[in-house]
């Protein structure tokens, strides 16, 4: 059944307070309800609960029995059966947290409850209107004889076997969160800046207290950016976060009480590498951020979700920068944007930041709505100015909060402040594709014109586009290398459009789109020789480093359509880059990173042509190699002049770490694996402990370093997680199949736990040569995977469908054998809504 945002209507009634009283036991929870309900005069009607796979064991009405209707999914009180005015809404069900494997409403993992709820999951915990725009007041009393037991909200009381819990700022049921188990607590504590104190809590299970050290510094940090930057303050006493190993997303940010998946705050030096530490520091800053973008103020309906979504990865995303480095944390947002939403957007799931229908709600919890969302939200910035972002934000804040509202009532916001006219704008959010912009450049007397054209394809359901607004961020550099024009920003509204600056002495070099101020793809037909003298002159980080990624990809799609040997331009500008001490490391490390296979294979398709996976396997191991070779004098200094000392997850050390292990992959592959293995013996932490068995792998070696990491690590989930992801990652194409089989049967894997099922299947997906092997070995074993999974967890199995989103790029045979396994994923009996969504909509017609 599809749901269209068109037929959005208010509920028959709205919530004023929730009394929950949950009776905790592994298959026979019992949840007592008790909801103080209004009818909303402006719409009124039945009285429409949902609630799915629940026991009804009593229901009241004011104290009286009622007549009621159920079915799988409602529980409805016709409106004659109802009082006149409000009423108390009374129910006992029965749940079973324990054999509850989709990880969805009220579920148990490795001995603790937890709790997911967005996006719909508290019908499974008890009837209710679960939808966003009804809010109420929560009071929720837990019993159990477990000795930690959290729910939203303030602690109001507790003794032996109990706990009471009131939130008093009203929510939506999907803020709802639970949590009762045999818990550590880190604690710490906060000044807001109207001096009320904070209790701060991060709860683990035993073991992990000594890798929550990292995640409290990286939450008071948040909550002091928040105040800074928006003036935003924590608004309950306390403010906890548990960690889950059982979990299908990162994190969430129930109010009070966030839920992450452990992988997503647990850090030590010993277990974690910096892109983990990275990592946890920029979702707690989300979840945490969510309290106001979110929570205060909530999304109307599912259809807004990029409301909340696209402005709080926006804002976790500055707040990275500011944290370490906003030229190194732009490229890495980009990179990121290109491999997953210009996939998404370029292929059969491609939709709008804001959907204009849905089947499953989970199936929209994506990298258009969470990316390309926050890149709207920076592109809106950069049109009205820092000024009137954040008077619009703060107009925003105090307009709407304790509301649930719409992109219409943001952008409102912003419209008021600048009295622009933000209808174009708008399109943004309900025009799906990206846009491609060409460019093309004149010079005559004093004058230079930039021309841009921009077109966006068809995407399903939207065979027409509409030019969208731009900004397009430019700069102008002498042949001297001075910049001429510094950074400014010209506003594309049109089809085609031209520039023009005067009083030039001479012909500029443009630097165009600038720290990649609009999600679109541009063409520009400049020679390597341009390329490489933007690389070594432009002031803009993010254009230079795109110019050697732009160098990177032509040398591979010569080296891959014409058999050419890597361009000794290329090879020489980017050892000036690798070996400049004036660099920041971790941009040298960027740099020298290679495009990926499916980048490749997208770049090639776009050009007209069918991508040969295999091929572009072997042209990349043949750059790798070249590289060594042409940097061969200078990797054993580099890599002994990187040594970062002491451990410190800051920007500064893992830059250098960062950097270090590029040249140490390059480095094992001519100096037979000795630096490697001398490194993974003495490393004290897991960067380096990975990263150089990351490399020995990718070298063809590592063996036994293998063995002797999961003799060292066996015991630990998240260590053991890349131990899997590492084999799979790093198999060759010919094997990658036969290696995630044998993975599968390893005592340690299990398909019911999220993070080990994608360590071995997500990675099996990202091996781009080795998942399509021209067998198709690696389409089946995840059609396999995946058929299973569904019976189990329906949001995990629908989330790596998206492995097979790209499958119209190839050829013939590859079409047919993706195809079949489709069919056959389609065709088992039962199978979920949200597979069958995903499926049918890869599919297509
Ligand atoms: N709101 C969460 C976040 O972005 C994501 C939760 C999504 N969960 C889901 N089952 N769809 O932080
Ligand atoms: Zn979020």
């Amino acid at each position: 059944q599809t749901i269209y945002l068109k037929d959005y209507a208010a509920p028959h009634h709205w919530v004023d307070t929730v009394h929950l009283t949950f009776t905790l036991a592994p298959q026979a929870t019992r949840v007592l309800s008790r909801i103080a309900f209004v009818p909303n005069a402006e719409n009124p009607g039945d009285l429409v609960l949902n609630g799915e796979q629940l026991t009804l064991l009593s229901l009241r009405i004011d104290g009286e029995s009622v007549e009621y209707a159920v079915t799988d999914t409602h529980l409805t009180v016709a409106q004659a059966d109802l009082p006149s005015g409000a009423f108390t809404f009374e129910a006992e069900v029965e749940i079973s947290p324990q054999t509850n494997t989709a990880l969805e409403g009220l579920y148990m993992s490795s001995g603790m409850y937890c709790t997911q709820c967005e996006a719909e999951g508290f019908r499974k915990i008890t009837y209710y209107p679960d939808r966003p725009d009804v809010m109420g007041v929560f009071t929720v009393r837990v019993e159990s004889e477990l000795p930690v037991l959290l729910s939203n909200g303030n602690p109001v009381a507790s003794g032996k076997g109990w706990a009471e819990w009131h939130d008093p700022w009203k929510k939506p049921a999907y803020l709802f969160a639970l949590v009762a188990g045999d818990l550590i607590a880190h604690n710490d504590s906060f000044t807001t800046m109207s001096g009320k104190e904070v209790d701060l809590n991060i709860y683990v299970r035993k073991g992990d207290e000594d890798k929550c050290a990292f995640g409290m510094a990286a939450l008071k940090a948040s909550m002091t950016w928040d105040e800074e930057v928006y003036g935003r303050e924590y608004d309950l006493d306390i403010f906890n976060i548990v960690a889950v190993d059982d979990f299908n997303m990162g994190a969430m940010e129930n109010k009070g009480l966030n839920i992450f998946n452990s992988s997503c705050v647990l850090a030590s030096p010993e277990t974690s590498t910096d892109a983990t530490f990275e990592r946890v520091e920029g979702i707690i800053a989300h979840e945490y951020f969510h309290n106001w973008t979110g929570n205060r103020i909530t999304c109307r309906d599912w259809f807004q979700l990029c409301l909340k979504e696209g402005l709080t990865v926006y804002r976790d995303q500055m707040f990275s920068g500011d944290m370490r480095s906003h030229p190194v944390k732009r490229i890495e947002e980009v990179l990121q944007l290109r491999a997953r939403q210009f996939r998404e957007d370029n292929g059969p799931l491609a939709h709008p930041v804001r959907p204009e229908s849905f089947v499953e709600i989970n199936n929209f919890y994506t990298a258009t709505v969470y990316e390309k969302g926050a890149e709207i939200i920076g592109m809106l910035r950069r049109l009205v100015g820092d000024e009137a972002y954040y008077a619009g934000c703060a107009l925003y804040f105090d307009r709407f909060d304790g509301q649930a509202v719409t992109i219409e009532d943001w952008l409102a916001c912003f419209a008021q402040v600048t009295g622009r006219d933000l209808a174009q704008f708008q399109q943004w959010y309900s025009q799906a594709g990206t846009p491609r912009l060409s460019v093309t450049e004149a010079f005559s007397g004093d004058s230079f014109t930039l021309t841009f054209t921009q077109e966006t394809p068809p995407t399903p359901g939207q065979a027409v586009k509409k030019p969208q607004v731009l900004p397009i961020a430019v700069g102008l550099i002498a042949a001297d290398g001075t910049e001429v024009l510094p950074t400014t920003v010209l506003e594309m509204t049109q089809a085609s459009q031209s520039f023009t600056f005067s009083g030039l002495a001479a012909r500029p070099t443009a630097s165009i789109l600038r720290d990649f101020s609009a999600p679109v793809i541009l063409t520009r037909d400049i020679d390597a020789t341009t390329r490489a003298f933007l690389l070594a002159h432009d002031t803009d980080p993010f254009n230079k480093w795109e110019m050697g990624r732009m160098l990177a990809k032509d040398t591979l799609i010569a080296m891959i359509t014409r058999n050419e040997a890597p361009a000794g331009d290329y090879l020489d500008a980017l050892k000036a880059v690798l070996t400049d001490d004036s660099l920041d490391p971790a941009f040298r490390a960027l740099t020298l990173g290679l495009p990926s296979q499916d980048d490749l294979a997208q770049t090639l398709f776009d050009a007209g042509q069918t991508p040969d996976p295999m091929a572009i396997y072997e042209a990349r191991e043949a750059l790798r190699h070249a590289l060594a070779h042409h940097f061969a004098d200078v990797l054993p200094d580099l890599f002994a002049q990187l040594d970062a000392g002491t451990f410190k997850p800051d920007a500064d050390g893992s830059g250098k770490r960062s950097l270090r292990m590029s040249v140490l992959s390059l480095l094992s592959l001519i100096d037979a694996g000795k630096a490697a293995q001398g490194l993974f013996e003495s490393a004290d932490n897991m960067t380096e402990q990975a990263g150089s068995l990351l490399a020995l792998l990718g070298a063809g070696k590592g063996e036994e370093e293998l063995a002797s990491f999961y003799a060292q690590w066996f015991h630990d989930r998240l260590v053991m997680d890349k131990w899997f992801m590492m084999q799979v990652a790093t198999a060759a194409p010919l094997e990658a199949a036969q290696i995630v089989a044998k993975l599968t049967q390893h005592a340690d894997f299990n398909a019911k736990n999220p993070n080990r099922f994608r360590a071995v299947f997500g990675a099996l997906a990202a091996n781009h040569a080795g998942f399509h092997a021209p067998d198709g070995g690696g389409y089946k074993l995840l059609a396999d995977a995946l058929i299973d999974l569904d019976s189990l967890n329906p949001q995990t199995t629908a989330r790596l469908c998206t492995a097979f989103e790209t499958w119209r790029r190839y050829d013939g045979d590859r079409q047919s054998m993706i195809r079949d396994q489709l069919m056959r994923i389609l065709a088992k009996p039962d199978l979920s809504r949200d597979t069958t969504e995903m499926v049918t909509r890869i599919l297509g017609d």
